[in-house]
């Protein structure tokens, strides 16, 4: 699918192949352009960062390839969304920097970071509940804009062609997810799986370069996980969107992820691909053996 039009003057994502199929896929949506070497589509220099006493992130390293699915693991409290909140410019890191595309940064700064062709998602929803559905997704289109973004909300002050661009683009990404039907419903008398299917549809609206998500498989039923697995699957394949997944069903990360880095008490202890981080000591004791008790004993 290449219909959705890539936003000028923002990084947006080349692929880098990383199988047979989703090169194949590439050269249809990107003309199979070589990519070059050594790019990355993020990066993470000696990053760390503290609360008091706690050290959220120690000294971490981490290079994310363009078209890449880098799931990042660890227990609770391992550092996670603490890293995804320094990539989104919520945290300021202690030390270190980010390196988004081409752009490095002690700091990034949260505001433009649709224009830098990041979108993410939160491990807790944080929809507007009062609105609808195609409401909430066009609000992911807000830096498209010259209006407000209250005004764009509330139809104000958009002019009639971004009125357009921006309901026509909602109404691709809803038809991408199938949430066509419920385009009208408001998004807070939506059940759980849905709603959390339509913020990744606002992250989706932004077109970015690079998605992250924290946790989009918590609270889902395992019906909702296999169509949210299908769903990040497309937006990586078909948009060539470079993803990075914090996740803790490790059946998910196994089967989506190209590598997975492993976080435990704020350092990164493993980093490599599905099978090298399964068959790791270290992981293994850290998370791994834990999460299959979890597994057995009912859901972690
Ligand atoms: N705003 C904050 N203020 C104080 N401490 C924080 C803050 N954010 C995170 N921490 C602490 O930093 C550490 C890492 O937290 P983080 O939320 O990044 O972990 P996580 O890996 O995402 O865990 P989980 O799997 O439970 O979501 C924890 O000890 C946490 O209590
Ligand atoms: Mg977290």
């Amino acid at each position: 699918m290449n219909s959705i039009n890539r936003i000028s003057g923002v990084h947006t994502a080349t692929y880098l192949p990383v199988d047979i199929a989703a090169e194949q896929q590439n050269a249809r949506v990107y003309g199979n352009e070589p990519h070059p070497a050594g790019k990355i589509a993020l990066g993470l220099e000696s990053v760390s960062l503290s609360f008091g006493g706690v050290v959220a992130l120690e000294n971490i390293d981490l290079s994310v390839r363009p078209g890449e699915i880098r799931a990042i693991i660890g227990p609770n409290g391992a550092g996670k969304s603490s890293l995804i909140n320094v990539i989104s410019g919520v945290y300021r890191p202690d030390r270190g920097h980010v390196r988004i595309g081409h752009d490095r940064f002690t700091n990034v700064p949260t505001q433009k970071l649709v224009h830098l062709g990041v979108a993410r998602t939160f491990q807790n929803l944080a929809l507007f509940k009062g609105l609808s559905v195609t409401d909430n997704v066009m609000s992911g289109r807000a830096h498209k804009a010259r209006s407000t973004f209250l005004g764009q909300i509330f139809g104000i002050g958009r002019s009639p062609s971004e009125e357009v661009d921006a309901h026509d683009r909602a109404a691709k990404i809803l038809k991408f997810l199938n949430l066509t039907d419920v385009g009208n419903r408001l998004a807070g008398t939506l059940p759980y799986g849905l709603q959390k299917r339509v913020e990744l549809a606002r992250a989706l609206v932004a077109e970015p370069a690079l998605l992250l998500l924290d946790e989009p498989m918590a609270g889902l039923a395992e019906p909702e996980k296999v169509e949210m697995t299908k769903f990040i699957r497309a937006a990586n394949r078909e948009y060539g969107t470079t993803i990075v997944l914090i996740e803790h069903d490790i059946g998910v990360v196994m089967e989506l992820s190209h590598y997975i880095a492993v976080f435990d008490y704020g350092r990164k202890i493993a980093d490599g691909t599905p099978e090298e981080v399964r068959a790791d000591q270290k992981v293994i004791d850290a998370y791994l053996g834990v999460a299959a008790e979890n597994i057995d004993g009912g859901g972690i």
